[in-house]
């Protein structure tokens, strides 16, 4: 298996409930490491920008609303399968078809304020990355 890095956000409705901490500790206690970290205020473009390849779905507007509306935690988590590993702890994009102990069963509001983002693929991944942060602003945290 090999060492990844994938992009996980915070939204917004998970920094607002006090959940960073939480949230953290199940990545941490699944052997993922945290290579890079901020808390950032996206503006509506940056959401926008983000999430463009959702451009043409119906809830963009809403999602880069939501995601714009608050601070968000943005960070690069490291690790093997790290991708997979990530959405395996993250769970199923709608709350109500996530598994027990995954952190959008136990935490997401509805399947727009699903509390954590994480890329999808290793593309997605290097994309995501690049959008946040720059390379030195990147640790080896294996
Ligand atoms: P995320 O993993 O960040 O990727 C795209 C986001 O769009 C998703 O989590 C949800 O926040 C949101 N989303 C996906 N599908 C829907 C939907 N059917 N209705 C509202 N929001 C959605």
């Amino acid at each position: 298996m090999a060492i990844e890095r994938t992009l996980s956000i915070i939204k917004p409705d998970g920094v607002k409930r006090n959940l960073i901490g939480k949230i953290l500790q199940r990545f941490e206690e699944n052997g993922l490491k945290v290579a890079a970290m901020k808390l950032v205020h996206l503006s509506k473009k940056e959401a926008e920008g983000f999430y463009a390849v959702h451009r043409e779905r119906p809830f963009f507007e809403s999602l880069t609303t939501m995601m714009s509306s608050s601070p968000v935690v943005v960070q690069v988590l490291e690790g093997e399968s790290a991708i997979a590993k990530n959405r395996e702890i993250m769970g199923a994009t709608n709350p109500a078809n996530a598994s027990e102990g995954t952190i959008r069963k136990d935490f997401a509001v509805s399947i727009e304020e699903n509390t954590v983002h994480g890329s999808d693929a290793p593309e997605t991944a290097a994309q995501e990355i690049a959008y946040f942060f720059s390379s030195t602003e990147l640790v080896n945290a294996s």
